[in-house]
């Protein structure tokens, strides 16, 4: 297996630390995560931008994974980060990323945010829309700043992924009509507390071909020619996230051939470039570990209960995702196949991470592990039934830390209150 585990002596085993380990030391479900894997991932990427000579800032997307530990890993690599809430923005901060390589990404940045995003002094506000600039400008006015901005161009390309992460299609919420960009950049001129640095483009997430990136960049290429040639000064570009992880076995995108697209078709235009990449950093670097607590027969069905539900990882419920299942204990050489429902213990029907899954013999206390879990996983997870949040671990050689605790309903209802009126 790649992604930093492996069977040693049948167990399987994240860099040196058995997943069994981790399992008896926090219990079940939890996050574990690799911090080899993430460096690898992040280096490979940095290897190919620095090879592209193209001055490039990689901005973690901490949505992908907001864990302190996991964006201090990056931040301590020389990432910056890709923030799309004052939450974000403040676990950034904390986590050692300085303001200046920050970028905040989103359609809807209350004003709270924005002020904040200001006082702290953010590297950039990508733009989406034509009233956000207005209140960015009011805000940065009010506190006597000029506020950094790219526009995010909706550019109107199909990234070819899944329609509930695809974003940059001309009827998705996201960016600017790439029309309209030409008109709003005069108008911006005007506005006395923004500085317009350049151009934003984020058309997906998961994108595994290089069609409908080649798309976006040609546009985004004849959009700042366009802008360039009626005066306009442009030198940054911000090419968002996407890269894809392979989940089963599909192709991806080489990061090293995004790189050399993005060289191919917008390097010789003397852009800064910022990059915005999520799952690719995180996603194969992180497993969520589970025990099985039922097994029972029903309707010639075989149901494996575990304990992690859709509250713990919601990729397979919210969007039919695929992840790897696979036995902590390594099956015998031969172990029979049988197809597999395996459910959580939520009391909705969606609470199925897979049907028909084929899978050597489970039995109660077995332990599997979903694998590619690391983004979107944990970041997503929530507290629905009263489950509490799971925890996190982060693998290192042979050692391992949680961090991130299980966080119980004795917490989470400390901050209800009885109503006193009622
Ligand atoms: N930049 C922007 C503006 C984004 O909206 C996103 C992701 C990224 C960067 C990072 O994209 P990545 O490199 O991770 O593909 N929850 C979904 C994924 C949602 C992605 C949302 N935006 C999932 O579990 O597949």
């Amino acid at each position: 297996m790649d992604r930093n585990i492996e069977y040693r002596n049948g167990q399987m085993t994240m860099e040196s630390v058995t997943m069994r380990q981790i399992a008896a030391a926090v219990g079940t479900p939890c996050y574990v995560y690799s911090a080899a894997g993430m460096e690898r991932a992040y280096r490979r990427l940095e290897a190919a931008v620095l090879a592209s000579k193209i001055p490039t800032t990689i901005c973690f997307a901490v949505k992908a994974n907001p864990n302190l530990a996991v964006i201090n890993l990056f931040s301590k690599l020389g990432s910056g980060a890709d923030v799309v809430s004052g939450g974000e923005l403040e676990r950034a901060l904390r986590a050692g990323i300085a303001a200046e390589r920050i970028v905040f990404s989103g359609v809807g940045k209350t004003r709270a945010e924005i002020a904040r995003a200001l006082e702290v002094g953010i590297g950039q506000f990508n733009v989406e829309s034509p009233s956000e600039l207005a209140m960015i400008n009011r805000l940065a006015a009010a506190v006597n700043l000029v506020a950094p901005v790219v526009f995010r161009v909706n550019p109107d390309v199909d990234a070819a992924t899944h329609a509930k992460i695809s974003t940059g299609k001309k009827d998705n919420k996201f960016g600017i009509a790439i029309d309209e960009i030409p008109s709003l950049w005069q108008l911006a001129l005007k506005l006395p507390n923004v500085k317009l640095l350049g151009l934003a483009v984020h058309i997906g997430s998961q994108i595994n071909e290089l069609g409908p990136s080649r798309q976006a960049f040609i546009k985004m290429r004849e959009l700042v020619l366009n802008l360039r040639s009626q005066g306009a000064v442009i030198e940054r570009l911000d090419l968002g996230g996407g890269l894809a992880i392979s989940y089963r076995g599909e192709k991806t995108v080489a990061p090293e051939d995004f790189i050399a697209l993005i060289s191919e078709v917008i390097g010789d235009l003397g852009c800064q470039l910022i990059l915005e990449p999520g799952r690719y950093l995180v996603g194969d670097s992180g497993v969520l570990l589970t025990e099985v607590l039922y097994r029972k027969s029903q309707s010639g069905r075989e149901f494996a209960i575990v304990d992690a539900a859709m509250n713990d990882l919601m990729r397979p419920a919210l969007y039919g995702s695929y992840h790897h299942i696979v036995p902590v204990a390594e099956a015998a050489d031969g172990a029979p196949l049988t197809p597999f429902d395996i459910v959580g213990p939520i009391c909705e029907s969606t609470d199925s991470f897979t049907s028909g899954r084929e899978l050597p013999p489970l039995a109660e206390g077995d332990l599997l592990a979903f694998l590619d879990a690391g983004a979107y996983g944990a970041s997503m997870s929530n507290g629905y039934n009263s489950r509490p949040l799971v925890p996190e671990v982060m693998v290192k050689g042979d050692r391992f830390d949680v961090i991130r605790p299980r966080i119980g309903a004795e917490e989470f209802y400390k901050f209800d209150k009885l109503c006193n009126e009622c």
